[in-house]
């Protein structure tokens, strides 16, 4: 199961690139728009933290097929192959998605809030199917539920395709889609975070840490003792 960022803060993606084994960061507009700065300007940012081999996600904006088409060429021919164009399920998008598999050009099906947005995107040639859990559950259904249904339909259709689950708002949602063994999951910082965030753990570490000190001294490791 991959695990990316979903972000566009330069410093919290370099944090968390540091720390975790991350496969990629996600972006959409509002992403972009919070950081106020240049689309392509951040995104080659973003790239240069990530390496080639990381994976990007960018949202075309276009209203129709051949824009957002068009929006996918320049995105990738900026950013590299391992950059794939989201582009929502809506009608049009799923004509784009049908035109960008013929190009051979990469794309995941996103804005996905019902299991037939997901169906359609992945039978469109979609890597990956975005479902928002955290958004489905504000309308008072099941996010993780939602997203179960989609890796089922995709896995018993016998389609190349896999989530790339997004909005997730606490540990609990991503532990479901972990369990369930989807492909992928992106995760905004303060989420990550909160994945191995417990007291429990600082307990058991700091108690090591002192009864260490206790037999070689204080700030010795096995390192030099
Ligand atoms: O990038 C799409 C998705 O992750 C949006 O998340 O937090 O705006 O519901 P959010």
């Amino acid at each position: 199961m991959k695990l990316c960022i979903d972000d566009a803060n330069v410093e919290k993606i370099r944090r968390i690139y540091d720390l975790y084994p991350v496969d990629g960061v996600s972006t959409n507009p509002s992403i972009l728009a919070r950081t106020g700065r240049k689309p392509y300007e951040i995104l080659k940012e973003i790239r240069s933290i990530i390496g080639e081999e990381g994976e990007l996600f960018v949202q075309a904006v276009s209203p129709d097929a051949e824009g957002m088409v068009e929006e996918a060429r320049k995105i990738v021919s900026e950013l590299g192959r391992t950059t794939l164009t989201k582009i929502p399920c809506v009608p049009q998008g799923f004509k784009a998605m049908k035109m960008l598999q013929a190009e051979g050009l990469r794309f995941i099906g996103t804005a996905i809030y019902t299991p037939m947005q997901g169906f359609l995107a992945a039978k469109c040639g979609a890597e990956y199917v975005a479902p928002y859990v955290n958004r489905i559950d504000n309308m008072g259904f099941d996010g993780v539920q939602v997203s179960k249904d989609i890796h089922d339909a995709i896995v018993r259709s016998g389609l190349d395709s896999g989530l790339l689950a997004a909005s997730f708002k606490n540990s609990q949602q991503v532990l479901e889609l972990v369990k369930y063994g989807v492909k992928a999951v992106t995760v905004a910082p303060d989420v990550i975070d909160g994945l191995v965030k417990n007291a429990a753990i600082d307990g058991a570490v700091a108690q090591f840490t002192e009864d260490f000190a206790g037999l070689v001294g204080e700030g010795r490791t096995m390192a030099d003792c």
